[in-house]
Parts: C-alpha cells; sequence; structure tokens
C-alpha cells in the first residue's frame, strides 16, 4: 500500500512549530515554489520578453555584481515575508540596511534574514541554487535600531534553505532536528521525504576552493595537505574532494551522505576575514547541521556563540562532520598557541612559497 505522504503544513501543525511560525515558514515555501518556477524555464523568455540569466548593471552591499535573479528573489522574498503580518523586520544580502516592517496587526513577532538567491555564479550555468533563511524572535519595541539585529545565532527559532536542483527541496529546523521536504510538481507541496536527516561524524570527503590555498593560514594548510595526502600520509584514509560553489548545494550535499565544507578566513583581502556571510549564510547553516548532529565552527569558536557585530559581516566556516570539525578546531588551537607539529609530508617553507 502507498504509504501517505506528510505535507509541510501538516508536519508543522502535529509537531512543534508555534502557528504563527508554521505559518512564516510556509510563506517562505510559497516563495522558494515561486523561484522554483522561474529557475525552470532557464532562458526561456516570458511574454515581456525577460529571462532569469544574466547580470545587471548594479552592485550589491558587499560590492558583487547582481545577477538578474539576485533581486528578482530579493523581491519574491521580501513581499512574501512583509504579506505575513508577522515580520517585524528583514536582513537581505542583497539590501545595505534593515528593511522596517509597518507593524498593522501588532503580530509581527519576528526578525528574518535571509540570501535570496545563494550560488548566484551557478544561474547561468544550470548547477543547482537555493535560498537561505533565518529567524529570531523580535525584540519588542516600536522602533528598531541596526544593533537590535544582532544577535548570536544560539537565538535563532528556526532556519532553512531551499535548493533549486533536478528537484526543489525545503530543508527545515525549528529547534528539533533537520527536515527535508522535496516540491511535489503534480500536488505543488513540499512533501516530507527526508526526516531526521543525520550528519555522520566521520567523513572522507571534502569541500574547499583551492585556489585561495596560498592565502590561507597553516591550520588550513595543513588539514589539506594530509587530507591530500590520503592512505600515504598521517590521517591513513584516501579523502575525496567536492565544490559545487553554491553553498546550498555543498551542505545539501554534507546533511545527505556527511562531509565537510570550509570557507576559512584567507588574506586575499584584509577587509574581508572570510567569504561568506554570518547572519544569513553561516548562522542558519549552522542551525541546521548542528541539529542533524554535525558542527560548525570558525576554526577558533563554535558559530552559533559569535557575538554578531555587522548585519552584512562576513565570517570563516568549516562546517559538517563533527570529528572532523573538531580536528580543525585543535590544528587552529594548537597554532594559536605556537604548538603546532610541522607538515608530515611537505615543508611548507619551501612548498607554498
Ligand atoms: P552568493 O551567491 O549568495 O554570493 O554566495 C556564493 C557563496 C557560496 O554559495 C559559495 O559556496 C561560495 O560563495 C563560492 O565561492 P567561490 O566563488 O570562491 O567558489
Ligand atoms: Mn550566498
Ligand atoms: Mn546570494
Amino acid at each position: 500500500m502507498k504509504k501517505v505522504q506528510i505535507s509541510l503544513e501538516s508536519f508543522l501543525q502535529e509537531t512543534h512549530a508555534s502557528e504563527s511560525l508554521a505559518t512564516l515558514l510556509c510563506a517562505i515555501a510559497e516563495a522558494s515554489q515561486a523561484i522554483s518556477a522561474l529557475t525552470e524555464n532557464g532562458a526561456i523568455e516570458n511574454k515581456a520578453g525577460e529571462n532569469i540569466y544574466g547580470k545587471l548593471n548594479s552592485e550589491n552591499v558587499q560590492g558583487e555584481t547582481q545577477a538578474t535573479l539576485d533581486v528578482i528573489c530579493d523581491k519574491i522574498f521580501t513581499s512574501s515575508l512583509a504579506a505575513t503580518g508577522l515580520v517585524a523586520g528583514m536582513v537581505s544580502e542583497e539590501v545595505d540596511l534593515p528593511i522596517a516592517v509597518k507593524d498593522k496587526t501588532n503580530k509581527a513577532e519576528f526578525l528574518v534574514f535571509f540570501d535570496p538567491l545563494d550560488g548566484s555564479s551557478n544561474v547561468d550555468v544550470n548547477v543547482s541554487i537555493g535560498s537561505i533563511f533565518s529567524v529570531f524572535k523580535s525584540p519588542i519595541k516600536t522602533d528598531l535600531s541596526e544593533a537590535d539585529y544582532l544577535i548570536a545565532g544560539k537565538q535563532q527559532v528556526a532556519a532553512g534553505y531551499a535548493i533549486y536542483g533536478p528537484c526543489t527541496m525545503l530543508i527545515i529546523t525549528t529547534g528539533q532536528g533537520t527536515h527535508g521536504f522535496t516540491l511535489s510538481r503534480a500536488s505543488k507541496q513540499f512533501l516530507l521525504t527526508h526526516p531526521d536527516m543525520q550528519v555522520p561524524a566521520d567523513t572522507k570527503e571534502y569541500a574547499i576552493n583551492s585556489s585561495n590555498q596560498r592565502y590561507w593560514e597553516s591550520p588550513i594548510k595543513r588539514y589539506i595537505t594530509e587530507c591530500k595526502a590520503g592512505a600515504a600520509g598521517r590521517r591513513e584514509k584516501d579523502f575525496n574532494m567536492r565544490w559545487i560553489g553554491s553553498m546550498v548545494a555543498d551542505v545539501h550535499r554534507i546533511l545527505t551522505r556527511g562531509g565537510i565544507y570550509l570557507y576559512p578566513k584567507d588574506s586575499k583581502d584584509s577587509a574581508k576575514p572570510g567569504r561568506l556571510r554570518l547572519m544569513y549564510e553561516a548562522n542558519p547553516m549552522a542551525m541546521l547541521v548542528e541539529q542533524a548532529g554535525g558542527a560548525a565552527s570558525t576554526g577558533r569558536m563554535r558559530m552559533l556563540d559569535v557575538p554578531p557585530e555587522h548585519i552584512h559581516q562576513r565570517i570563516p566556516i568549516i562546517i559538517g562532520s563533527k570529528n572532523e570539525v573538531e580536528h580543525i578546531e585543535r590544528y587552529h588551537a594548537a597554532f594559536d598557541k605556537g604548538t603546532d607539529e610541522p607538515f608530515p609530508l611537505f615543508n611548507e617553507r619551501t612548498f607554498y612559497r
């Protein structure tokens, strides 16, 4: 007999989310469905002769050239969230300042941070992209200042992402496990297909943009050198490497079969201590992965404990299988104390000049 599939709506009703949080998450699911419908058409033009591909002439607050789809997704998320009447303020990767929402009903109880489109550089090449979100309880007051948004990730009440890949999925946590839903094209509903996702504690798969190798700190150079040395080296096992270039897709692989993703601190640009953003990339992914038994760190502290300094703050991230994250934290601690061992295979001074 065919088993009954649980929809996102009934899952949220039957489990742990409050009515307002359930409504908010359903609005995010609808926004994701709208984006998914757009991505399916790729370069096919709509009646107005437009399509989602290509770049715009504009830059976001990060100084990055915006893709057409970055701006479309930002508008979809902003209007869907504002329409709920449950959001007091929002922060989008694409908008410099927090967006205050007029509270017409006195029910605006949440702050939402989002990366409306993650993996912009993968849009035109038809590789998986996504949207990431993080939800906090809003401080109860009328005029929110920027400082009111600077809340540590451990206080998130929900987090998740949508991935627009061969199928569209929504992965969420409300602090009671991490659960995956697949969008049914037939019923236009998200159905629970991956309950209680788990990240195995050990892994043999890492993800890092190795083109930055010469800019990394010693603990990361050492870790990756040892992974590459494989069974012949100190780790005594062969590793595999994957890099999709969309954090959602790389983290989705880790939530599915384990692994480790690193975008560490580098010295490429001293104004940027990391590539990814704390409030709408690192924090939500850290909550999802921790809730699935994994870990997330800056290399020097637990990601969810980081006190935010800026809404668009960048941060180094090491996330995934717990034992591997802790292994890399130990390398940072030893390096900071000056007790780190020389590399087992190569002498850094001659090898990485
Ligand atoms: P965004 O498209 O929101 O700016 O994020 C891109 C991020 C992340 O998705 C990805 O893992 C990383 O940037 C890719 O970095 P590289 O360009 O160094 O590969
Ligand atoms: Mn992103
Ligand atoms: Mn983005």
